[in-house]
């Protein structure tokens, strides 16, 4: 069954502000606004807000502030991914799911970045597909996990 006013917060770590101006080789020069903008146009017909934090308290808080709110969160931790702990403790607090989403594959790169403090946490994990890992994201929570088409 596919669901409708599905409500999600696509929530961002550090220096993803800068996608589509930093580390062009590995991230694409579209800035991440232009594309999540897009991605709320392509699926207007539910909710989709989106955020960004370089700071990680903030990002904490705003998981906290989504729970019940949204019905499920869409995060890219940045690099956050490989050192919070207290990131990942957000994570398990709240009472609606998270799906982890890395533009780059993160397997592909330096060893620090293969491990995940939030990954086995997450409902599920979307990674390596470039910017399209949010719009992705966004089709595993529109579609129930036993819904093909
Ligand atoms: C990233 C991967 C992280 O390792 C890195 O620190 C980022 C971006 C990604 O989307 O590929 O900032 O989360």
């Amino acid at each position: 069954m596919k669901n409708k006013n599905t409500r999600l917060l696509i929530l961002n770590g550090p220096n993803l502000n800068l996608i589509g101006k930093r580390e062009t080789a590995i991230y694409g020069n579209v800035s991440l606004n232009d594309y999540l903008n897009q991605l709320k146009t392509n699926y207007s017909s539910i909710l989709i807000d989106y955020q960004q934090f370089n700071l990680e308290g903030e990002l904490i808080q705003a998981i906290h502030q989504a729970n019940n709110t949204y019905d499920g969160i869409i995060l890219n931790p940045g690099a956050y991914a490989h050192t919070s702990i207290a990131l990942r403790d957000a994570i398990k607090a709240i009472d609606i799911p998270t799906v982890e989403v890395h533009i780059s594959n993160v397997f592909q790169r330096e060893s620090f970045r293969k491990h995940s403090y939030i990954s086995d946490v997450c409902k599920g994990c979307i990674i390596g597909f470039g910017l399209q890992g949010y719009r992705l994201a966004v089709e595993s929570f529109i579609y129930d996990k036993d819904c093909f088409f």
